[in-house]
């Protein structure tokens, strides 16, 4: 009944199953030196099929800020769109730990576009020591816009950033969504596109608390040991960090969860499409849903016990008089949920269409 994040769930069964058995183990080497620990680059870069220097950390906001800290130098300039959740979402985290600025571009669908970074960096002036110097791309897979970049539209960004000599950081909250969406390898989406680092969740997708950054040029991480501990983010129990990413990748449980995630938020945007006075604003890629409900519809599910995020004020356009909410589903999302939340909104439409003046006069 609840569709307002995909941080509201619990956690996956296999993934507490792991924990329960890292902590039944007893004893182990702190701070990352115990076997959980250490398999996981080995593990990583065989879904990657590519080198990679890992490092847990326990939010998204710490793998983004970490990230790119070791991406850029302090004067440096991140472009990140204008909804990006390094820009929005993290209080200035990246700003606090990298010292450099993020540099807003407007987002087409939620995302950036080689034309659209052009045209931001175009009145920079490049080596004027007065400018703040663009030094980094940030984009996010999947978007803010529940939209997701096709690995085409990621390697032109990568392609613009190597030669505009910016580095690539992608937030990947939720990349298992993008990847289960794509139906493409890791690896067509991240460092054969040009990503040189990724912020891997795994929160929203059936873990606890664990997110990893994954650095594919691992030259780049060469001092992030010092970065995370000085950030505060090098767990002294880290194998229950790790325990949860073992988990979470072992059979495919990422993608799975994902998947499951993705379908459920199909099935229920088809549900509501056809629904009068519905509308999407983005395309649904992945596992979030944006949405136009007319009041009736909105305040019958409201009043039918289901929970959603209100996405901004009501448009100024009168031609769309419908305000703007985000679903998000998640891999513990139950189809009879889905399908519970469409029979109300379709209830709701249909006693608003029985109250309309027109109606009335009939
Ligand atoms: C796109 C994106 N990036 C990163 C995060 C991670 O945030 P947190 O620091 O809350 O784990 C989120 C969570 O909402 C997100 O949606």
């Amino acid at each position: 009944m609840n569709f307002s994040s995909d941080n509201v769930t619990g956690a996956h069964p296999a993934i507490v199953e792991a924990l329960a058995k890292a902590a039944a183990a007893g004893p182990m080497p702190p701070y990352g030196a115990d076997p959980i620990s250490e398999r996981l680059n080995a593990r990583l870069a065989e879904i990657f099929e590519h080198e990679v220097a890992v490092f847990p950390v326990a939010t998204g906001t710490a793998a983004n800020a970490l990230s790119l800290s070791a991406l850029v130098p302090p004067w440096g300039g991140i472009l990140a769109t204008d909804e990006a959740h390094v820009e929005v979402d993290e209080c200035g985290a990246v700003e606090a730990m990298s010292g450099a600025r993020i540099q807003i571009v407007p987002g087409v669908e939620g995302k950036l576009t080689p034309e659209a970074l052009a045209a931001r960096i175009a009145p920079i002036r490049l080596g004027d020591q007065h400018h703040v110097q663009p030094a980094a791309v940030s984009l996010t897979q999947a978007t803010e816009a529940g939209t997701v970049y096709t690995p085409r539209e990621v390697a032109a960004i990568g392609a613009f950033a190597k030669e505009r000599g910016l580095r690539v950081h992608m937030d990947g909250a939720r990349f298992g969504n993008a990847v289960a969406g794509l139906g493409c390898a890791p690896a067509e989406i991240t460092w054969k596109a040009g990503v040189d680092v990724l912020s891997f969740g795994a929160t929203k997708n059936g873990a606890l608390a664990e997110e990893a950054v994954v650095f594919f040029d691992t030259a780049l991480a060469a001092n992030f040991l010092y970065r995370r501990k000085r950030a505060g983010h090098l767990v002294s129990k880290m194998r229950f960090l790790s325990a949860q990413l073992d988990a979470y990748l072992a059979d495919d449980l990422w993608l799975k969860n994902a998947a499951h995630a993705n379908e459920m938020a199909t099935r229920l945007a088809l549900g509501l499409i056809d629904l009068p006075g519905v509308e999407l604003d983005h395309p649904v890629d992945a596992n979030e849903i944006f949405v136009r409900l007319p009041p009736g519809i909105a305040d019958g599910l409201k009043a039918g016990g289901f929970h959603f995020y209100d996405w901004g004020a009501p448009p100024a356009d009168p031609a769309r008089d419908a305000t703007l909410y985000r679903l998000v589903t998640a891999f513990d999302t139950a189809e009879a949920s889905v399908d519970a939340f469409i029979a109300c909104a379709a209830k709701a439409a249909d006693s608003a269409a029985d109250a309309s003046p027109a109606a009335e006069s009939a």
